[in-house]
């Protein structure tokens, strides 16, 4: 009798925390939701009492509350709250951790950021993004997380991941802050149309659904030129042409403008921070219909908390250099109708707090509406993933979210997300 009372305590604190056995045991059941409203992040419209029913995993019915709801069914009433899908932000990095900046880093050994990355990923999900895409990690860590979320192993988002990211020796995806003696192995490294392509082909086999390259310098590498361009128009063409024939997209870290545009052209998916895009990188892209995905929230994390990290003085130079530009171009990207994806660079700053940006990015130009499409139904677009994730429709995953009070008013709700369910599975429900 003992051992059951406590059973029966210990799964009322699953529902209000998170259990790892409760999560395997939702899969195949029938969950119905309901709510105060819904945002309808395809329509842009709030709907009133939605009713969602999730079966094995899917969202198979979306109805107004008082709707049959099916024999067995789970059920959980979220008043007071709006429903939105799970969130998606375009560039994480899990297995990284901004306490450990510049050489800090060395301070651990290689494994210890597998385990970082286990962490963060839980903490991801719990924040309300259900889908990430990890673009660029060692050990090929961001596969092994993935596999372990989907054996129910570890909680987390759903992982599109981009293993090493590619780029030019000595260039910002190198490694430059050691002197020659010391070798630091990177299958990333690639220079020249062919031995890009057998990178993307080795990346591939090991597990890259995106592949991601370095086409200009950085801020936090310690050697190069951010704004410099590490490509060459014929190496990114090469690039892409592979991991499009391969059925990858391509995501291309660029601040200099030359770097921007020359991956346009050469036919990039998406554009990692764009900070000194101009009036040309957005013909460009609204002509090829390229993405960009600002990490606009950063500098803030940047300028007060870089230094403490043990940031690099160059990058901190390089980050004063570049931050307020890149806001600026945001609003000009925004106004000139570049389409956008939400895209953090998380590991920059804290993984979990990726929902911060979205008030940067209202602040910069964007209305709250845009910047939760950027988010959700934008970004699956992006992704190519628009029959699973990023929107509340019949056949998608029951990925949803709750916020308390309307995020369409204060965007910064989303920082607090009471309800996180993850293709039916209970991750969060704080009432
Ligand atoms: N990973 C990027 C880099 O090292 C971060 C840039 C952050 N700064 C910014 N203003 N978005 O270049």
């Amino acid at each position: 009798m003992v051992s059951r009372n406590l059973f029966a305590r210990l799964m009322l604190v699953c529902v209000a925390l998170s259990c790892p056995w409760q999560s395997v045991l939702a899969e195949e059941e029938t969950v119905v939701v309901t709510a105060e409203k819904m945002l309808d992040v395809v329509s842009g419209k709030v709907v009133q009492h939605p009713q969602i029913t999730i079966r094995a995993g899917r969202i198979v019915n979306v109805a107004s509350a008082g709707a049959a709801i099916p024999a067995g069914a789970r059920t959980f009433d979220l008043p007071g709250m709006t429903i939105l899908p799970g969130l998606i932000d375009m560039h994480v990095h899990l297995t990284s951790d901004p306490h450990y900046s510049g050489y800090r880093t060395n301070e651990f050994t290689d494994n210890f950021w597998t385990v970082v990355g286990v962490a963060n990923a839980r903490k991801t999900v719990e924040a309300g993004f259900t889908t990430v895409r990890n673009v660029g990690s060692n050990n090929y860590d961001d596969v092994a997380i993935k596999q372990g979320i989907e054996e129910h192993q570890i909680t987390g988002p759903r992982i599109v991941p981009a293993t090493y990211m590619i780029g030019a020796t000595g260039g910002h995806c190198d490694t430059t802050e050691f002197p020659p003696s010391f070798v630091i192995p990177n299958p990333g490294i690639a220079d020249g149309p062919d031995a890009i392509r057998a990178t993307v082909r080795k990346l591939r086999k090991y597990g890259a659904e995106v592949i991601k390259f370095c086409a200009t310098g950085g801020v936090f590498s310690k050697t190069d030129s951010v704004s410099g361009q590490q490509y060459s128009l014929v190496e990114m063409k090469a690039l892409v042409d592979e991991a499009h024939m391969l059925g990858m997209k391509v995501a291309v870290h660029a601040h200099g403008t030359g770097g921007i545009n020359d991956a346009i052209r050469a036919g990039a998916d998406t554009i990692e921070h764009a900070s000194l895009s101009d009036e040309e990188s957005y013909a460009l892209a609204k002509l090829h219909g390229t993405w960009f995905s600002m990490d606009v929230y950063n500098d803030d994390y940047i300028l007060a908390e870089g230094e403490k990290n043990g940031m690099f003085r160059e990058s901190l130079d390089k980050e004063r250099a570049i931050g307020l530009k890149q806001r600026q171009n945001f609003r000009n990207a925004v106004k000139a109708g570049v389409k956008m994806v939400y895209g953090t660079d998380g590991g920059i700053y804290p993984n979990g707090d990726n929902a911060r940006q979205f008030a940067t990015m209202v602040e910069w130009g964007m209305t709250p509406l845009q910047a939760i499409r950027s988010a959700t139904v934008n970004a699956a677009e992006a992704l190519g993933r628009s029959q699973d994730v990023g929107a509340i429709e019949v056949g998608r995953y029951g990925d949803l979210i709750a916020v308390k009070g309307d995020p369409l008013t204060d965007v910064k709700l989303l920082r607090s997300v009471s309800f996180v369910m993850k293709g039916g599975e209970i991750i969060k429900n704080i009432p």
